[in-house]
């Protein structure tokens, strides 16, 4: 049946799509390769997945923000409850936060340990921190606290979407799917 609510623009499905499979290829990276007993040539390549992908995430991230504020999302269909608008907007909200926050303490965390990042530094970036254990062990414990809030709203995120697209039907889910629009 064919839905005549507006939906999202090509590029803000587009990078929808790509942060959502990035997102959840970097939190099980995050887990396994901080997990005691795994193999060391396991780990090094999951480090070196996740940090540099989430630093090319950053980017994309803004990107995708910037797009936003030229091209604000369509209106929600009129049938949803006040409740839920707020509701959307506010997780919404929050997965953006913690989509910067993410980036910015992996980040820290790893400068301010004196660790490389190998796609910076090849390009010849400065460390732009200097060391410090405790900011490195405040960025470390803020980057797990920020990823488990991620986790649970991402639960939240990924389950109201699928209500709409099988219990409501009401036109929400292919405002975001498929990846490209259809004219
Ligand atoms: C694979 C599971 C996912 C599904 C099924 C899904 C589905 C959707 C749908 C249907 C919308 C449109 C809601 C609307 O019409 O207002 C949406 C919006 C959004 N999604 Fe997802 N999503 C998923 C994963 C993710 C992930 C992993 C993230 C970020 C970490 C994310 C972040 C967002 C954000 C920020 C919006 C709001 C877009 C805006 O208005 O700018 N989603 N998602
Ligand atoms: C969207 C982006 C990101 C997500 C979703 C993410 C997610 C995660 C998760 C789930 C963990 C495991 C936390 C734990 O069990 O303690 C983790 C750990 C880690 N992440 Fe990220 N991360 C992101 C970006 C980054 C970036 C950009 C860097 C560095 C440049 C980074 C560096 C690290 C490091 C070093 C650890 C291990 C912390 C430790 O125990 O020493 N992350 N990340």
């Amino acid at each position: 049946m064919p839905h005549p609510l507006q939906g999202y623009r090509t590029p803000a499905r587009a990078m929808h799509w790509i942060v959502a499979a990035a997102v959840l290829l970097m939190i099980p990276a995050g887990l396994v390769m901080t997990r005691e007993g795994i193999s060391r040539p396991l780990q090094d390549a999951l480090f070196l997945f996740h940090k540099n992908t989430g630093v090319l995430l950053f980017f994309l991230i803004l990107a995708r923000l910037a797009y936003r504020l030229m091209h604000p999302p369509p209106p929600l269909p009129a049938s949803m409850p006040g409740w839920q608008r707020r509701a959307a907007g506010a997780s919404h909200a929050a997965l953006y936060a913690l989509l910067i926050a993410m980036p910015v303490s992996g980040f820290v965390r790893v400068r301010a340990g004196g660790f490389p990042i190998e796609l910076l530094d090849r390009l010849g970036a400065g460390p732009w921190l200097a060391k410090s254990e405790p900011l490195a062990e405040f960025a470390k414990d803020f980057h797990a606290f920020a990823a488990f809030t991620l986790i649970g709203v991402l639960f939240i995120h990924v389950g109201a979407a699928l209500h709409h697209a099988m219990i409501r039907r009401d036109g929400v889910w292919q405002r975001m799917w498929p990846p490209v629009a259809r004219s």
